[in-house]
Formats: structure tokens, C-alpha cells, sequence
């Protein structure tokens, strides 16, 4: 029998990587952090110098790329080429970047093989924007997490701030909606909700109240694993 999945889409900020994070820690599953994928090749190809609307160049970049992941939800680590790169990628340069590269359908050719291979390692809870659509279309459950565009942003921008990234509120709504833009309106895969999640707003739910709205869902399934289940 195929391994449990659980799969989170929606757009940026939307909290996915909190919630997804804390549903795997709470159900003891692996969390599989999709958009680091992008996100650590987006590094090489800016440290690299290729324009990321050269699909062959960023292709030929993503087919030497070794993507990996260790470590727990809480503390998981991103290596690129052998080498940890999980702060580096965060900065609001590499999400725009990875936006670009994401757009290009031989890398999401190879992501998705990747990312596919990860559920070989056992159950787990995935976040992106095309996991309930093409990456994992059986998943057992798919929640698509959304949330306005100032409660996103205003979120993003503390997150930014607590990381000593200096930012101002409209900047970060702007960046938001241009890469929400893009996400969704890319003729490969574009970030959309499968037409079996279940949506869940978080724009009036504070974190744990949001990570209590997704659970609830989780643990509804049959083949939910009751293990790690407190909280
Ligand atoms: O979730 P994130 O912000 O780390 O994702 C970075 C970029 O990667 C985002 O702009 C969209 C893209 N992405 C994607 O196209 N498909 C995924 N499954 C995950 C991320």
C-alpha cells in the first residue's frame, strides 16, 4: 500500500510552512518542504550568473544540481551541492528568483521526480503549489491554506524583520502579489487548488488556530496515523 501524504498548496505566506511543519512534528510524519527545491537551485543559478529566463541554461543548472534535506520539521536543513544552504534561501532576491526558475517546465519535470522520490522515504507532509494537482494527485489529504494579501504580507514582513532583514509592508505586498501572479498564472502547473482539497482561510486564525483547523482535517482520515498524536 502507498505511504500516507498529506499535501499543503496555496500561495506565499500563506502559512504552509509553519502549519506543515507542526502537523509532522504532531503526527510524526517527514515534512517535505517543496519550494526549497526551487528555492536552492534559484541560488545556483544566480551564483552562477544564467538569466533565469534562459529555460535551456537553468535546465542544464538544475540537471548538475544535488538537492537534499535532513533533520526534523523543526530544524530541517536544505544542501545544495553537499553544501547547507537553508538561510541563504531565504532572502526576498532568492524568492523572486525562484519564482522565475519555477517556471520553467524541464525543472518542474525534474522537481517533480525528485520530490516524487521523497515519499519512497516514508509518509509525509508536503507543502508547494502543485503538489494536489500533478506532484501527488492520490495524496490522501489535500488542503489548499490561503489567506488575503495584507494578512500575508504583514506576516511575511515580521518574519523578514525577526531574520534582521530590513523591509518595509508595501515592498512585501507588492513582491507577494507579483510572484502570486506568476505562480498562478504560468502555463505549466500553475499553483491553483485541486478540485478535491479542502480550503482552509487562515486571513482571521492565529497560528495555532490555524494549525488546530488543519489538523482537525488530518486526523479526520481513516488511515490518519494516530502515533504522536497529542496537542
Ligand atoms: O513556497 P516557497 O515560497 O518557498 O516557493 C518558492 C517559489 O517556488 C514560489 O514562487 C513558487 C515555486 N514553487 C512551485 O512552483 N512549486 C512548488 N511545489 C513549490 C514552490
Amino acid at each position: 500500500m502507498s505511504v500516507f501524504v498529506v499535501v499543503l498548496d496555496g500561495p506565499s505566506a500563506a502559512g504552509k510552512s509553519t502549519t506543515a511543519r507542526a502537523i509532522a512534528e504532531r503526527l510524526g510524519l517527514r515534512y517535505l518542504d517543496t519550494g526549497a527545491f526551487y528555492r536552492a537551485l534559484a541560488l545556483k543559478v544566480a551564483q552562477d550568473g544564467v538569466r533565469p529566463d534562459d529555460a535551456d541554461a537553468v535546465t542544464e543548472v538544475a540537471k548538475r544540481s544535488a538537492i537534499d534535506f535532513s533533520g526534523s520539521p523543526s530544524q530541517a536543513h536544505v544542501f545544495l551541492d553537499g553544501r547547507d544552504v537553508s538561510g541563504e534561501i531565504r532572502t526576498p532576491e532568492v524568492s523572486e528568483m525562484a519564482s522565475r526558475v519555477a517556471a520553467v517546465p524541464a525543472v518542474r519535470r525534474l522537481m517533480v521526480e525528485w520530490q516524487r522520490a521523497m515519499a519512497e522515504r516514508g509518509p509525509l507532509v508536503g507543502e508547494g503549489r502543485d503538489l494536489g494537482t500533478i506532484v501527488f494527485p492520490d495524496a490522501d489529504v489535500k488542503i489548499y491554506l490561503d489567506a488575503d494579501l495584507e494578512t500575508r504580507a504583514k506576516r511575511r514582513c515580521r518574519e523578514l524583520q525577526a531574520r534582521g532583514i530590513a523591509v518595509h509592508l508595501d515592498d512585501v505586498r507588492e513582491d507577494l502579489g507579483r510572484r502570486d501572479e506568476r505562480d498562478m498564472n504560468r502555463p505549466d502547473s500553475p499553483l491553483k487548488a485541486a478540485s478535491d482539497a479542502i480550503r482552509v482561510d487562515s486571513s482571521g486564525l492565529d497560528l495555532e488556530g490555524q494549525i488546530a483547523a488543519v489538523l482537525e482535517v488530518v486526523r479526520r482520515h481513516p488511515r490518519c496515523p494516530a502515533s504522536g498524536a497529542a496537542g
